[in-house]
């Protein structure tokens, strides 16, 4: 029997409800709506779509935002002082700059991506890439959590799909997903979603031993690692469940790290690609800046 579809758009509309819902009240208590500012360096095809469709999701949220283009050409300084600005002006809540950040023109110093994120308020760090979020996620007290991993987590305890005692292997150790999505579920208690942690991790990377072997030891089978299909049907177990975060272009068609056709004829439940954790990207975004306007106006206490 193929395996049952997890559904991410349905799961991203019902949160995106939630988190509306959450700003309607928010606001009705007299507080001005949540704002996000996006900071898009660049013409990169792929980043304005992105900026654009979170704009849009804000708006249905209920939640204001502002985009500062900026051009290629920008120096690092210049990147700096508007996240500095963005960093003072009250009226901001949530600031996100959008990656990857353009390689700088001929003669100009680089734009590095850790200054440039390290330079974000942690407490308006909605992507919860700066070094104290990502430290109080590690003591298991987190403040945002970071928005790609924080959806898996949210679909799976959505799906009733148990973590607890189960061994979930990740495929991709980066900063933005593998390393926090085997951190969160690796955490004690419920910390970083409900119900939805004690699990053995193994974080699994290029250089992992056979990586084949390793992979068909995992209930729960996480691959962010972008590249097209390569986790194929004979690396995972019978019955296991398949989580693909990979967005990969191949000609006109957007596929996943998993071969899906051979993977849903092997796994018991599988995501899909496109539709299945990008569309929970984008609701976590929206709940990380309610929460951000909600600390900062002292409404809620967390970290
Ligand atoms: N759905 C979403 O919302 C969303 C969000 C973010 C990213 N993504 C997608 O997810 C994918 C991963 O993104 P990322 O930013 O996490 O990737 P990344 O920073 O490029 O990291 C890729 C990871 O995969 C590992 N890797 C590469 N080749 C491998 C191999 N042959 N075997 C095992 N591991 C291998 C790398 O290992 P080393 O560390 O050893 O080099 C690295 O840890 C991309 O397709 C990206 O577009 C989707």
């Amino acid at each position: 029997m193929p395996a049952t579809r997890l559904d991410g758009k349905q799961i991203a509309l019902e949160i995106r409800g939630e988190v509306a819902r959450d700003v309607q009240q928010y606001v009705a208590a007299g507080h001005a709506p949540p704002k996000l500012a996006a900071v898009l360096v660049g013409e990169d095809p792929a980043s304005q779509v992105y900026v654009r469709n979170k704009e849009r999701a804000c708006a249905k949220a209920g939640i204001a935002s502002r985009l500062d283009r900026m051009p290629a050409t920008t120096t690092p300084d210049e990147l700096l002082e508007r996240i500095d600005s963005l960093n003072q002006d009250e009226s901001v809540n949530g600031i996100l700059v959008q990656l990857p950040l353009p390689a700088a023109p001929a003669g100009q110093p680089a734009l590095d991506e850790r200054t440039v994120l390290d330079a974000v308020d942690p407490i308006k760090d909605v992507d919860a890439f700066s070094p104290i979020n990502v430290g109080l996620l590690m003591q298991g007290r987190p403040r945002f959590l970071p928005c790609t991993p924080h959806g898996i987590v949210q679909m799976l305890h959505r799906s009733k799909i148990e973590t607890a005692g189960k061994h979930v292997v990740v495929v991709g150790r980066s900063e933005i997903v593998g390393k926090p999505m085997a951190m969160m579920l690796a955490q004690k208690d419920g910390s970083c979603g409900p119900e939805t942690a004690n699990a053995t991790v193994t974080l699994a990377h290029s250089r992992t031993g056979n990586l084949a072997e390793v992979c068909r030891s995992a209930d729960i089978l996480i691959a962010a690692v972008g590249r097209p299909e390569m986790i194929r049907g004979d690396m995972i177990r019978p019955g296991a469940v398949v989580v693909d975060v990979g967005i990969n272009r191949v000609g006109d068609r957007l596929v996943g790290d998993v071969a899906f056709a051979e993977a849903e004829q092997v796994a018991a439940a599988i995501t899909p690609v496109p539709g299945g954790v990008g569309p929970l990207t984008i609701a976590m975004l929206l709940h990380n800046t309610l929460l951000a306007a909600k600390l900062q106006a002292g409404d809620c206490s967390i970290g």
